[in-house]
């Protein structure tokens, strides 16, 4: 059995007032539900959120680290250094970092290896752009995004990823792939998990929808048999609604 997790991907958002502000709202408003639940955030509110977090079910995620434990590698902040402040997960390969960043799928990797080495899950974005959906490359496009992000990691490492499915032309765009196509595609995920390893371990990665999921399309999305959950951009940056894609 499969636990949804939903977790929030706040991008570079929110002052620190906002973040306090946040906390104090969404603990308010956070009621037990069957779902795991994070907030990942950039780094300088990752601590305060820790706290603010502490003695509840809700989790704490980074959106991005480095593949090294310290080092020459000015303004990158490691996954150590992350650990040390109590982070549980950690985005990594997200499609803007993949765009604006340099970030490619061998980067991808070694930030995957080094994660597995300490006690913070990643959650590795893959997704196809709009040129790729429209020439009907999208699996090609994902199948080898992942064949080459999960390169020499083992079956016990996969079984604790996340993959969050994230078309990139649905992102920030309020334009949803439908349900039918965001289960199409987390299904495929699976089968590519099968080959490169085995059922087993396909049946337990959990595997996310991401991409303009909000209040109103979380119930349809959740109810697809493959989408195990969602990673919320900017319906995470309100309490109220990303509680409600929560309480979906
Ligand atoms: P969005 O972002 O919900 O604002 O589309 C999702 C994401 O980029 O993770």
């Amino acid at each position: 059995m499969r636990i949804p997790f939903i977790a929030g991907n706040w991008k570079m958002n929110m002052s620190g007032r906002d973040a306090v502000e946040f906390a104090e709202q969404f603990k308010a408003l956070y009621k037990n539900t069957d779902v795991r639940t994070a907030i990942c955030a950039p780094y300088v509110h990752l601590e305060l959120l820790v706290e603010a977090f502490d003695g509840t079910d809700i989790k704490v995620g980074a959106e991005n680290a480095h593949w090294e434990d310290s080092g020459a590698y000015t303004g990158e902040v490691s996954v150590p250094m992350l650990e040390e402040i109590g982070v549980d997960y950690c985005i990594i390969g997200h499609s803007e970092r993949r765009q604006y960043f340099n970030e490619t799928d061998e980067t991808v990797n070694l930030k995957l290896k080094k994660l597995f080495t300490s006690s913070i899950l990643p959650i590795l974005c893959v997704g196809e752009v709009l040129e790729e959906r429209e020439a009907g490359k999208e699996k090609e496009i994902v199948g080898g995004q992942l064949k080459k992000d999960l390169e020499g990691l083992t079956a016990d490492n996969v079984r604790k990823l996340v993959i969050a499915y994230e078309p990139v032309w649905a992102i920030g765009t309020g334009k949803t792939a439908t349900p039918e196509q965001a289960n199409e595609m987390c299904g495929f995920i699976r089968d590519v998990i099968t080959d490169l390893y085995d059922e087993d371990v396909a049946d337990e990665v959990i595997i996310q929808y991401g991409g303009s999921m909000n209040p109103e399309n979380a119930t349809e999305l959740m109810n697809q048999p493959e989408i195990d959950g969602g990673l919320i951009g900017g319906a995470s940056l309100s309490a109220e609604k990303f509680m409600k894609v929560i309480d979906f």
